[in-house]
């Protein structure tokens, strides 16, 4: 596995792995589960698997974890070997970002709803950075996790619309045994804190089964009935509820014909957690 920190030694690699397909996983380090399933999953593409890894600045907030978040290089890489990985792309900011860019991606749509109203500028920072990624690797594909549901779908439209060549894969969530969605931000949970936290998917995931088999018939029910599940655990502070249609995610008034998903952020002390559920289009 190569380990590359700078563009030019990525594109030398490029160069030398010239005509192999290639997938790219770009993840901010931190590496868990959530990330191996994915390099697994670039894996069966055929073809070089590439990860990344940037604590990307430019999409946390003034008063997020960007100082925090936490990095562990040396284990991550382990992870990245045992899984298959090609190479991996790790560059300091610097490599990544002009003293003073003055281009930025900007998705006006989908972004401004659900986190893009909590976290402002969030999904431009993505977007750019994932945009550069593209350029950088030039991948036939690439792998993003469905826990970050909306970062997906953004990433689509990003694809769509700037007309990258790269096939989009999303990746399953993984969770822990207690149905906890794998996160990096899981490491700062209190025990306390940790132990309440399943609540999202239990929430989530009931009430799903409850649409599906015709028990709750509105939106509003059934964000009423998750919310109050969420708050029944005394640490959780609810950011949002929605029930949205997967693809343009506006929030649904009713469940005919789209295919709609729940998703919810919540925090537990300071760590805002994100988790979201699929139901199968209804009546469509
Ligand atoms: O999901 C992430 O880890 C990041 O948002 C991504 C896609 C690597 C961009 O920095």
């Amino acid at each position: 596995m190569e380990v590359l920190s700078t563009k030019t030694e990525l594109s030398d690699w490029l160069e030398f792995r010239k005509g192999a397909p290639r997938t790219l996983v770009p993840t901010m380090g931190a590496l868990h589960r959530g990330h191996t399933s994915l390099f697994d999953l670039a894996g069966e593409q055929g073809g070089d698997v590439v990860a990344t890894i940037f604590v990307n600045p430019t999409q946390f907030g003034p008063n997020e974890d960007f100082d925090d978040y936490p990095r562990q290089l040396e284990a991550d890489l382990a992870r990245c070997e045992t899984h298959g990985v090609s190479a991996v792309f790790t560059p300091p900011p610097a490599e990544m970002y002009e003293p003073e860019p003055s281009i930025s991606i900007h998705e006006s749509k989908l972004s401004t709803r659900l986190c893009g109203t909590s976290r402002p500028g969030h999904f431009d920072g993505v977007c750019t950075v994932v945009a550069k990624l593209f350029n950088l690797t030039r991948p036939d594909a690439a792998v993003f996790g469905e826990k970050d549901f909306q970062q997906l779908a953004v990433l689509r439209r990003l694809t769509r619309d700037l007309n990258f060549p790269i096939r989009i894969i999303p990746g399953p969530t993984v969770r822990e045994s207690d149905g906890l969605a794998m996160s990096s931000r899981n490491a700062f949970l209190n025990e306390e804190e940790r132990g309440q936290a399943p609540v999202i998917q239990r929430a989530l995931s009931r009430v799903a089964g409850t649409i599906a088999g015709g028990e709750i018939v509105s939106p509003d029910d059934a964000l009423q009935s998750i919310s109050e599940e969420i708050e029944s655990e005394s640490l959780s502070k609810i950011d949002y509820v929605k029930i949205v249609d997967s693809e343009t995610l506006e929030p649904l008034s009713s469940f005919d014909r789209a295919e709609p998903r729940l998703l919810a952020a919540v925090f537990f002390g300071k760590t805002r957690l994100i988790d979201n559920v699929g139901l199968p289009a209804l009546n469509g």
